[in-house]
């Protein structure tokens, strides 16, 4: 009988001192780190890439990187008790504050990849692992350019301040970063419409990233198998704007765009108007940026995507 309460005390003290040492790894244990392996890039500026840069640029990464004094110097990003706080980045030409001391081929790693040039880990929110090599080139022309956003700024970024959580769930549970890819990435032309739409709507814009059923649950690399793929539901909000439930834009009839005209497609993509009049939360970058060609690409693609029967609760938004 001795025996036995010896061995179950080991085996319950073993236990503990596992979960403790667990406990101590997770809290003060060195984020963890990742080799950059830049390639060799330089990036030429011509004008078609500054405009297309510009576009990118002041639309998706101002989305979060947008700061206090109108440069792109870095915001609060997530702010969450249980989670911790995250900024993101200055991104202006600073050398010291901001990104001057980034080579194009680190920059065009991080893009892809989510490793930062000091090799820490930016988060899986941060990379474009399926933007076209040439959408990516015109995105560090612009970061590059003479464009008032990006002209250096003084605020300091701040390092990530993650709560026990926090921490246990960025080091154990986030997907890990990308691999910089072995092939190179071309966008599908234009006259493709379909499979152009498909690019825009999950390799340079992204947007099957809030509008499937979670982030947690989505697939970076084949978006495809996302859960809930473009069925809505992933509640999203950042600094700005409360959490929203994201939409349904599946092409079923009663509970996503179905019955929708694409001209009521454009305008809620393009100025956040609903067919109902109603406008749409902030939370979704108003995309005014987008060509006609672009939303009717995306339109098209979207409309061969499988329908999902998934009611959206939607939460009246007051501007
Ligand atoms: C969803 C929000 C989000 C979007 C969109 C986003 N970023 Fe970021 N970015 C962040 C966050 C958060 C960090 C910093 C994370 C950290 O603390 O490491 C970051 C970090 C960076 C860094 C690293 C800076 C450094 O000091 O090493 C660069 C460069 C960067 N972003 C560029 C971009 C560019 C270019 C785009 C658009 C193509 C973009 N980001 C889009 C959130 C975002
Ligand atoms: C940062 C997250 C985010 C991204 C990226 C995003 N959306 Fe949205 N979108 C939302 C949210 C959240 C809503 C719901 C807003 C509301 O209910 O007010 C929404 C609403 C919509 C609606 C309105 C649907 C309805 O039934 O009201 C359409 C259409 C739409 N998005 C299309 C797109 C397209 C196309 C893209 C890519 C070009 C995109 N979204 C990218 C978050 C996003």
């Amino acid at each position: 009988m001795k025996k036995v309460l010896k061995i179950i005390g080991y085996t319950l003290g073993s236990l503990l001192a596992f979960v403790l040492l667990f406990a101590a790894w997770v809290q003060l244990g060195p984020m963890p780190g990742y080799e950059v392996k830049a390639p060799d890039l330089k990036i030429e500026p011509d004008s078609a890439r500054l405009a297309e840069g510009r576009r990118i640029v002041l639309t998706d990464c101002a989305h979060c990187h947008r700061g206090a004094d109108g440069k792109l110097s870095g915001e609060v990003f997530m702010d969450d008790p249980a989670f911790g706080k995250i900024w993101s980045a200055n991104i202006t030409q600073h050398p010291e504050a901001g990104i001057g001391k980034y080579t194009d081929g680190e920059l065009a790693h991080l893009l892809r990849t989510g490793i930062k040039r000091d090799g820490s880990y930016a988060g899986p929110w941060m990379t474009f692992p399926l933007m076209a090599d040439e959408d990516v080139a015109s995105v560090i022309a612009f970061l590059r350019s003479d464009a008032p956003e990006v002209q250096p700024s003084e605020r300091r970024s701040r390092p990530m301040e993650l709560s026990f959580i926090g921490k246990m769930v960025f080091k154990n549970f986030l997907p890990k970063p990308f691999d910089y890819p072995s092939k190179p990435i071309v966008a599908p032309a234009p006259s493709d419409k379909v499979a152009y739409g498909r690019y825009l709507a999950t390799g340079k814009w992204e947007c099957f990233r809030c509008h499937s059923a979670n982030f947690e649950t989505n697939n970076e690399l084949e978006p495809e198998k996302s859960v809930g793929y473009f069925a809505g539901g992933n509640p999203v909000g950042d600094k700005a704007n409360p959490a929203v439930p994201s939409a349904n834009i599946t092409p079923d009839k009663e509970t996503g765009i179905g019955a929708w005209t694409e001209e009521q497609f454009s305008n809620a993509v393009r100025f956040g108007k609903r067919p109902d009049g109603q406008p749409l939360s902030h939370v979704m970058p108003p995309f005014a940026v987008l060509s006609d060609e672009e939303v009717s690409a995306l339109w098209a693609y979207l409309q061969t995507v499988p329908p999902i029967k998934n009611a959206v609760q939607r939460t009246p938004i007051q501007h």
